[in-house]
């Protein structure tokens, strides 16, 4: 006898800005055979340019701006979670999402969220990544794919991409070369992680 093929993973991505990886999850998620699909995005800026792209794409976009919450941020995760709840969200993906989260939504998601983060982690976590690579003399730069844990850019690496850092190099040279392989490596990542899981 043989068993029906497990059903894709609910993916919610959130973002607050341009979305190329989240473009790229999209894309990636509409392919014939793909283990997940992106069933909502959700932007914490009106503004954000990604919001656009989602829908140009047929995916359902929700904005659920943090400045409605003041400086209560728990309250606005609250507002997030019950978004993923309602659409029925297996996994999180943080795609260029700059928003710092409280422990309240990293415990109710722990094991479940992901982020994608420009640099070789444990290597420069936080911000101007490419800047620290370039000013520290590294040979190689890249971005990995974590799961989310309290500490910034710290849970269990997932997986991850290297690429040259050239001699004539800028931050904004590289973090190009690295995104690129940002597109590359998301997608991949969060298939693998998926076909992990068991889901009910
Ligand atoms: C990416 O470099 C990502 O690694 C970082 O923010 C950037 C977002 O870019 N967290 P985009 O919004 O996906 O184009």
């Amino acid at each position: 006898m043989t068993s029906s093929p497990p059903r894709p993973t609910r993916v919610a991505v959130l973002i607050s800005g341009a979305g190329s990886n989240m473009a790229a999850l999209i894309d990636a998620a509409q392919k014939p055979g793909a283990p997940f699909e992106v069933a909502l995005v959700i932007s914490n800026k009106p503004t954000a340019g990604g919001l656009a792209i989602a829908q140009a794409k047929g995916v359902q976009t929700l904005v659920v701006n943090h400045r409605l919450h003041g400086e209560n941020r728990e309250a606005h995760e609250r507002a997030i979670d019950a978004a993923l709840m309602e659409h029925r969200i297996d996994v999180v993906a943080l795609a260029g999402y700059m928003r710092l989260l409280t422990p309240f939504l990293v415990r109710l998601w722990a094991a479940r969220m992901i982020n994608i983060h420009p640099s070789l982690l444990p290597k420069y976590p936080g911000l101007d990544t490419h800047a620290r690579a370039i000013a520290a003399g590294d040979a190689e730069a890249g971005c990995t794919v974590h799961l989310v844990t309290e500490g910034v850019d710290e849970g269990p690496v997932l997986d991850h991409e290297t690429v040259p850092v050239l001699p004539m190099d800028t931050p904004e040279s590289l973090a190009q070369r690295v995104l690129v392989a940002e597109h590359k490596l998301y997608p991949r990542a969060l298939a693998d992680f998926c076909r992990g899981l068991q889901l009910s």
